[in-house]
């Protein structure tokens, strides 16, 4: 089929290559060129594990195409709508700038027969209103939400074999076909098995904020007991276990730590609020005021923590910060925790350098006053303090006995109750952990 993927980000530059290796004529568009350049020439334009290889393999097919001209989506069977809805400045609610410049740039070129399939996270009621405008523009064209779900670092595996596919449709003819039409994009999956959940417009864009409002709760409510165990001497990773082997609460995302981060658990929280606010059932989510809350407090405990490991002071002492991205397998450091723990050290006089495997560029560019470092061993050079933020697996493997032997002083806060600290101790150092004595 004859697909188009309008915004090549984190999300569309993967979709329109999985797209691409499940046999589809895909064109890519997106208004930065220099985004596309980089596609066009077979490059990830950020770290994805998998991308690349991706992009290699289904360009050497020819069936992969990058353009910033909106014009040559046009005759496509399927259109799929990925740019972003970050936060707005200065409020909670998701900022539709990008959806709503994208259904205009694509407007003008829509035949009929065609279905727009919305993939961005969106406030419920903004798919009404894109199918609105379709209908204005070309009434034979109809309009789809199919959420995404995909998580940075496992974003190609994601895509290409989705733990459910969930198809918000208008109950009409119109809305029957255009279903048909996606489950024809998505055929392979669908031969394996992958649930398929049809639903309405409105259950469909709740379905991707309920899910990630789900998954926010399940991290705070770990760090909620985290700051609980800190107050008893109890520890949460213990706790974590305990209760994850209750199939009815599992293990995964139950890992307290510094918290969550990224572009989007903690807009997509934000924004929920909001759109509930507009919708008069402010009520039902004032609940996640607490999970932001919460989610933010462990920022701040991570600072006192190193603090309180530095003889309580950190000014004028030498911050090693592993990581930067939001997590590991990821370049991204949109909202990081690493990065907010980095700058809030900064500015309480700490000397921070900052080190990360993939993220040091975006870094960079977020705050430019931190110091940054290749390496871990760089970074933790005559450090006063070490803090693992982010847990790329070589953070996790590191030796506390070489590491020992680069260090001023040998503290380690592990900000992300990944390391043993039965073997940290052993090598001299002063352990500290979020939630565990
Ligand atoms: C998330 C959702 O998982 C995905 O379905 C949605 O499409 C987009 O948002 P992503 O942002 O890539 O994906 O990251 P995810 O793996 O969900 O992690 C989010 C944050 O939570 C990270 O900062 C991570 O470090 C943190 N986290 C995750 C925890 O603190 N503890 C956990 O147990 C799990």
């Amino acid at each position: 089929m004859r697909v188009s993927v309008i915004g090549c980000g984190y999300l569309g530059a993967v979709h329109a290559a999985a797209m691409a290796k499940l046999g589809h004529e895909v064109v890519g568009v997106d208004v930065d060129a220099t985004k596309v350049a980089t596609l066009s020439a077979g490059d990830a334009p950020f770290y994805e594990p998998g991308l690349p290889g991706l992009l290699a393999e289904v360009r050497s097919t020819g069936r992969l195409s990058f353009t910033t001209d909106i014009a040559e989506a046009a005759g496509s069977d399927v259109h799929f709508v990925c740019v972003g809805t970050p936060q707005k400045h200065g409020e909670f609610g998701a900022d539709l700038t990008y959806v709503d410049a994208a259904v205009a740039s694509l407007l003008p070129h829509l035949g009929p027969g065609e279905v727009v399939v919305g993939k961005s996270t969106v406030p419920v009621g903004t798919a009404e209103a894109i199918a609105a405008r379709v209908a204005d523009a070309q009434p034979e064209a109809t309009v789809l939400w199919n959420p995404e779900f995909l998580r940075e670092g496992f974003a190609v595996q994601d895509t290409l074999h989705p733990d459910r596919i969930v198809i918000g449709a208008p109950a009409t003819d119109a809305g029957e076909r255009a279903t048909a039409v996606l489950s024809q994009v998505y055929a392979i999956a669908i031969a394996e098995d992958t649930p398929v959940v049809v639903t309405d417009l409105a259950t469909a864009q709740l379905v991707k904020a309920a899910a990630n409002a789900f998954l926010a709760t399940k991290i705070s409510f770990i760090n909620a007991m985290a700051e609980l165990c800190e107050a008893t001497g109890a520890n949460v990773v213990a706790l974590a276990d305990a209760i994850g082997h209750d199939a009815r609460i599992g293990r995964r995302f139950l890992n307290a730590g510094l918290g969550f981060g990224g572009g989007c658990l903690p807009k997509d929280i934000r924004a929920f609020m909001a759109r509930a606010g507009e919708l008069g059932a402010d009520q039902a989510l004032s609940f996640l005021k607490e999970v932001d809350a919460i989610n933010m407090r462990r920022r701040v405990r991570m600072v006192d923590l190193a603090r309180d490991v530095c003889d309580g002071s950190i000014v004028g002492r030498r911050v090693a910060v592993l990581g930067a991205a939001f997590k590991p397998d990821s370049d991204d450091v949109r909202d990081s925790p690493a990065l907010s723990v980095a700058a809030q050290m900064g500015l309480q006089g700490a000397t921070v350098v900052v080190t990360d495997p993939q993220a040091l560029d975006n870094a960079r560019r977020a705050w430019p006053d931190l110091r940054y470092a290749e390496t871990a061993q760089q970074a933790v050079a005559d450090a006063d303090v070490v803090i693992l933020a982010t847990e790329w697996s070589e953070y996790r493997a590191l030796d506390p006995a070489e590491l020992g032997a680069l260090v001023a002083h040998r503290r380690m806060v592990d900000g992300r109750n990944v390391l043993d600290p039965a073997a940290w101790r052993a090598a001299g150092w002063t352990y500290r952990a979020l939630g565990r004595p």
